[in-house]
């Protein structure tokens, strides 16, 4: 094995794609979630899609006790993906302090905890969320990051701090921030993928649950904005494109050939689309027609952001590669496999 790689938040939705990848790439996969936004069975479907069964362990990063026993437990971790967080936008304004506790407390943990063990290496799942509506297009990693719309947003920036100022303090831990655009697809086995709790948040699963007859109508919320169609610009990124750019990740800091002890990258396609845009692309990919209807704006919607994804291309070595049209396709055939269609 190349070495063993803890990671928590494994069994969500851009977690069970990475640990895919990293098991393909060699890695021997320790998986810790609490399984407050996915469930065991994702185990299951990661051992058919590999053949390997990562090892399992369920609790919250909040619970120190637990997490000291893991590492203690797992002898020799090589390095850690830290995916494990609560993301709802909009719970997060209904429950601040809850997604204050959850998202820093639980990175605090894992640095005391990789301090105490020698674990050297982190690879920290962040958002394009940090930049807030930016003033200039696309964003770089030099964009400065703005006032966060949500709760949520802000755990991300305060983590970033968090970070920043712990490897100030220990900079023999090295980490690697990337910032996710909006993942989206499944993989090609249709046998992982994004599965919501309830009525999705996000685009994508709405969209192929309003093709599927789950939902009666997708809401556009608003095509009034300034961009050619009226509706918001977001860069969707394939989601097996961002697990794989965690284990270049990975592989960057193993292989100690990062440039200082705190690095963050943009990982999105740097490809704009709207949401009509998305929809269109959807339907001559799919063949299947949505239907939606343009209603008000979502509080909190930005109006456009993608990204300038040079950073990644070149110092990374990183880079998108499944198109839109094969992505929605994936997350079609995802949610038909989910609801026994043919
Ligand atoms: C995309 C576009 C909506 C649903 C959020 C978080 C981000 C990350 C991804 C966690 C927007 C429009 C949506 C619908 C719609 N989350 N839309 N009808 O808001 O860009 O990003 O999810 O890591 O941090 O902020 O993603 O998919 O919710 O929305 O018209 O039913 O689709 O207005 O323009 P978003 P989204």
């Amino acid at each position: 094995m190349k070495g063993k790689i803890l990671v928590t938040g494994g069994t969500g939705y851009i977690g069970s794609h990475t640990v895919v990848e990293l098991q393909n790439a060699g890695f021997e996969v320790v998986i810790v979630d609490d399984l407050s936004n996915s469930t065991e069975v994702v185990v299951d479907q990661i051992e058919q899609i590999t053949g390997i069964r990562p090892e399992f362990h369920r609790f919250n990063l909040q619970n120190l006790e637990l997490l000291e026993k893991l590492f203690e437990h797992s002898k020799v971790i090589d390095a850690v993906i830290h995916f494990a967080a609560f993301k709802a936008v909009g719970e997060s304004v209904a429950k601040p302090l809850q997604y204050y506790r959850n998202n820093l407390l639980s990175l605090i943990n894992l640095f005391d905890c990789m301090e105490r063990f020698q674990v050297k290496n982190l690879v920290f799942s962040s958002s394009c969320t940090v930049y807030g509506q930016p003033d200039q297009l696309p964003v770089t990693e030099q964009t400065p990051r703005q006032t966060a719309e949500s709760p949520y947003g802000n755990t991300k920036i305060v983590c970033e701090d968090i970070i920043r100022d712990n490897t100030r303090a220990n900079p023999e831990i090295h980490t690697i921030a990337l910032r996710y655009f909006n993942p989206i697809g499944a993989h090609p086995s249709a046998l992982i993928g994004e599965l919501p709790n309830g009525v999705p948040n996000n685009l994508v699963p709405f969209v192929t649950q309003t093709a599927a007859g789950i939902r009666e109508q997708l809401q556009v919320f608003g095509d009034d904005y300034n961009t050619p169609d009226g509706s918001c610009i977001r860069d969707y990124i394939n989601v097996v494109d961002l697990a794989k750019a965690h284990v270049i990740s990975i592989e960057r800091l193993l292989n100690q050939q990062n440039e200082g002890p705190f690095e963050f990258f943009n990982v999105g396609t740097g490809n704009g689309v709207s949401v009509l845009g998305l929809l269109h692309a959807f339907e001559r990919a799919t063949g299947q027609k949505v239907n939606y209807k343009i209603v008000g704006r979502r509080a909190g919607d930005i109006e456009q952001i993608y990204a300038d994804t040079t950073k990644a291309n070149k110092v990374l070595g990183w880079k998108s590669d499944v198109s839109l049209e094969d992505t929605l396709l994936s997350a079609w055939n995802w949610e038909k496999k989910i609801r026994g269609m043919s």
